[in-house]
């Protein structure tokens, strides 16, 4: 199959983590429930392509997410516990129960920048939404587990408009210091550029947060999403969030489609002489798979410049 041609910009950090969310952030907004196989095989799959950390599923209510419902059933058919850490989203101490019955070592807690999509994705006040996470992570933390942080609506929200820089660097950071490993700065209506992505990363690490602990979450909904990560890389980012054939968008966020499709991210990288594991074939086919699955053509360029050649 067809590769990108690298040519080495030696002032990009040589390794990057591609932090995968498809068979999560891909498949929660489906319209239709995707059968639990064909979900553990996409997971399988993904790990044998070589993404070295493959988020699986969400332990959030099930009738908020009904497409991830069956996050138990899906844990019990997946290597959760093997090289690839396999982290599961909870938002609350019933959601890290669940997970904890479950034998899960990493979970994300995804709070909101913004009071709007606070109270629409976690039925809480953006004040209220730290008060629900506090337990969760000391518990989580007590108990051995990895957590990670998201905060969403970073660049833009559809309620609210802009949103201030000082609050994503003051909720992203209360987040962050409740006891997570990593901060994913989620654009989750893909609405910024790239100068704005540089300009929140400068304003992070103002604010003392070393770009080893930032990720970036980007949503393609206006086309930047390769365009700002590569601004992320730029800054030094070296986790970058992406979802096979660019599946992907939030329910409770109006306007959110697809994230930054891992093949995309994965041809700029290894174009720019950048590592990331991952084997452009292995992955280029399993997007073809799912699409097929879905029933429906994978929106990644990449998948559809590569699929069936
Ligand atoms: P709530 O209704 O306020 O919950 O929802 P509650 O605490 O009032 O509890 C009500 C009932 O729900 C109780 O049952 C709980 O036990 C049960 P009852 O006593 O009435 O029988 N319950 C649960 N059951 C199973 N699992 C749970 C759970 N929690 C409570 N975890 C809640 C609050 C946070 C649960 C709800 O709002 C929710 O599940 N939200 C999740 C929304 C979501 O998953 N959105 C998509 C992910 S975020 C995203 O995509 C953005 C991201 O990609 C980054 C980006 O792009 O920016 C991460
Ligand atoms: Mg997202």
């Amino acid at each position: 199959m067809r590769q990108p041609q690298p040519v080495r910009d030696e002032s990009l950090p040589s390794q990057v983590t591609i932090y995968e969310v498809g068979p999560r952030d891909g498949l929660q907004n489906e319209q239709t429930v995707v059968p639990l196989d064909t979900k553990a095989e996409f997971i399988r799959r993904l790990v044998a392509a070589g993404l070295p950390i493959v988020e699986a599923t969400s332990f959030v209510h099930p009738k908020w997410v009904p497409q991830l419902a069956d996050a138990a059933e899906l844990i019990d058919l997946v290597d959760h516990e093997g090289p690839v850490p396999m982290p599961v989203l909870v938002p609350n101490e019933r959601g890290l129960d669940r997970a904890l019955e479950k034998g899960v070592k990493h979970i994300a807690i995804f709070g909101s920048a913004t009071e709007t999509f606070a109270r629409r994705n976690l039925n809480r006040a953006l004040d209220e939404q730290f008060a629900m996470f506090e337990p969760t992570v000391r518990r989580a933390r007590e108990a051995g587990l990895d957590v990670r942080a998201y905060v969403s609506m970073c660049f833009g929200d559809p309620w609210e408009g802009e949103v201030p820089v000082d609050q994503v660097v003051t909720v992203g950071k209360r987040l962050f210091d409740l006891g997570a490993s990593q901060l994913s700065l989620g654009d989750t209506i893909g609405v910024g550029t790239a100068h704005q992505v540089t300009a929140l990363l400068h304003a992070f690490d103002a604010a003392g947060l070393a770009k080893e602990s930032l990720a970036v979450h980007f949503h393609d909904t206006y086309g930047q999403a390769l365009s700002n990560a590569y601004a992320a890389l730029q800054a030094g980012i070296t986790t970058f969030d992406a979802s096979a054939g660019g599946l992907g968008g939030c329910p409770y966020a109006e306007s959110a489609t697809g994230n930054l499709a891992t093949e995309d991210l994965v041809w700029l990288l290894h174009g720019l002489g950048v590592r990331t594991g991952v084997d452009l074939t292995a992955l280029v086919g399993t997007s073809a798979w799912m699409a097929e699955q879905l029933g429906r053509p994978s929106p990644s360029r990449v998948v559809a410049a590569l699929a069936g050649a």
